[in-house]
């Protein structure tokens, strides 16, 4: 049977593979935007005795599972076979090599088995268009969104926490995950511009290191956010780095109370990097200075007071780098991903910034936070509509509204080559850039 779109002519319906780092992970996503199926086998037990990712362990497990993920996937989808599909998609990096192998040979496999093309995606393109996913019948939003866009709606109608993005640009994403950290302006899609990234760790680097010197378990990012819950941040006081003072009157929206003057971004050629390292330094120093007073830094209303004063310093930078992009480019939405952006503070911290400025605000759903297929699928199908320049057009079938409106926006200035047209020469790059044509 096949699904149809909500105009009623057939979906175009994309299997994406998602195998980067430790989730297995495969979905059936209609159109690129609607999720059919969407699974996620976790590694988290596997990993949690050795407080990270092991990256030959996340291969072996990726193994074993894959073959029971997709056709999980398949089933929910009520696909009996993946030539009923229109393409396959897979995320060829950036990533753990081993793990990403294993991904990229499989679909491989399928696609030269079916005759369907393969759609080579990359992560970070990925969790972007998390952004654009919707598990419903229609996209709720992006109704809220055209309802609004001269500027009438009331502010919580235009900062849509979990809604999906609509196609506004100039966009700003944050990108937060456990191996980025950047600033991306999109200018239309697939077409991105970076604009700033970590000099150092990632945001979910810093959440995991931190989470491990004050033996809070893993992963960090989790295990942060809920200690903090029952931390006093302005207990003590943590770097914001790459951000200047700011007056008192202009204090951060953040949901907890914060004894800090608000900070402002730098300025100069830093103003829109990130650099988490120093921050979690100081988190290491604190502690040494508390155990030097005879405190017990790993006590537990101390951990959770340092836990509270790390994430809203690490909200704070965040929050105040993307605010300050926002305005300087002019954009008409914020879309924030990766796995940070489950972060609960973030998502308030963000929230109350960008109603305040009247900027519509998308985060995933939690569930789409996280390393998952369907935003591989997602990202696969608007590569496919705009960065070839050619809309997807399954034989004997009607193009879709999508499709059609791809095929009439404006040619991509500089169209993107993908990194390969031939399945056998698809090849995972560890440290693939967001899109290598990115102009700064
Ligand atoms: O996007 P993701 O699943 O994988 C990568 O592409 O890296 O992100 C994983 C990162 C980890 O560092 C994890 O600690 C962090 O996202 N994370 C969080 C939260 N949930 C996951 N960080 C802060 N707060 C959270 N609630
Ligand atoms: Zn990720």
């Amino acid at each position: 049977m096949s699904s149809t779109n909500t105009g009623g002519s057939p979906a175009y319906r994309i299997l994406a593979i998602e195998t980067s780092c430790d989730e297995t992970a495969a979905a059936v996503v209609a159109d690129g935007r609607r999720i059919l199926s969407n699974r996620v086998a976790s590694q988290i037990e596997l990993h949690r005795r050795f407080g990270g990712v092991y990256p030959e362990v996340a291969s072996r497990q990726h193994v074993l599972a894959i073959q029971a993920v997709v056709e999980d996937a398949l089933a929910d989808a009520s696909v009996a076979h993946v030539r009923e599909l229109d393409a396959i998609a897979v995320t060829n990096g950036p990533g753990l090599a081993g793990s990403l192998l294993v991904g990229v040979n499989l679909a491989k496999g399928l696609a030269f088995a079916s005759g369907l093309p393969l759609i080579p995606v990359n992560h970070l393109e990925g969790h972007i268009y998390s952004n654009w996913l919707y598990t419903g019948s229609s996209p709720v939003s992006d109704l809220q969104a055209s309802e609004d866009g001269n500027g009438s709606a009331s502010d919580s109608a235009r900062t849509q926490r979990s809604g999906s993005a609509s196609d506004q640009f100039p966009a700003l994403i944050l990108i937060v995950s456990g191996g980025h950290t950047e600033l991306v302006l999109m200018e239309g899609h697939c077409r991105y511009r970076l604009l700033g990234s970590t000099l150092d760790d990632a945001a979910g680097e810093a959440f995991d290191k931190v989470a491990r010197l004050l033996e809070l378990g893993y992963p960090g990012g989790p295990a942060i956010q809920a200690a903090a819950e029952s931390g006093e941040a302005g207990r003590f006081h943590l770097p914001r780095p790459l951000m200047r003072p700011g007056r008192r009157t202009e204090r951060q929206p953040d949901a907890q109370a914060s004894s800090l003057p608000t900070v402002l971004p730098v300025r100069g050629e830093h103003r829109f990097n990130f650099s988490f390292s120093g921050l979690k330094t100081a988190v290491l120093n604190l502690m040494r200075q508390l155990e030097r007073e005879e405190a017990e830094a790993r006590q537990t209303q101390t951990a959770s007071d340092i836990a509270a004063a790390f994430q809203m310093a690490a909200v704070d930078v965040l929050v105040g780098k993307t605010a300050d992009a926002a305005a300087e480019f002019g954009v008409k939405q914020v879309c924030i991903c990766g796995g940070v952006s489950a972060n609960g503070l973030l998502r308030r911290a963000a929230e109350q910034h960008f109603a305040k400025l009247g900027l519509p605000l998308h985060c995933p759903p939690l569930f789409l936070c996280t390393d998952n297929a369907a935003m591989i699928g997602a990202a696969a199908y608007y590569r496919q509509s705009y960065a070839m320049a050619r809309p997807p057009s399954p034989a004997g079938r009607e193009h879709r509204q999508d499709a059609e409106a791809a095929a009439q926006s404006t040619p991509h200035e500089d169209p993107i080559e993908l990194p390969a047209r031939d399945y056998l020469a698809l090849d995972v790059y560890a440290s693939l850039p967001l899109v290598d044509s990115m102009r700064r």
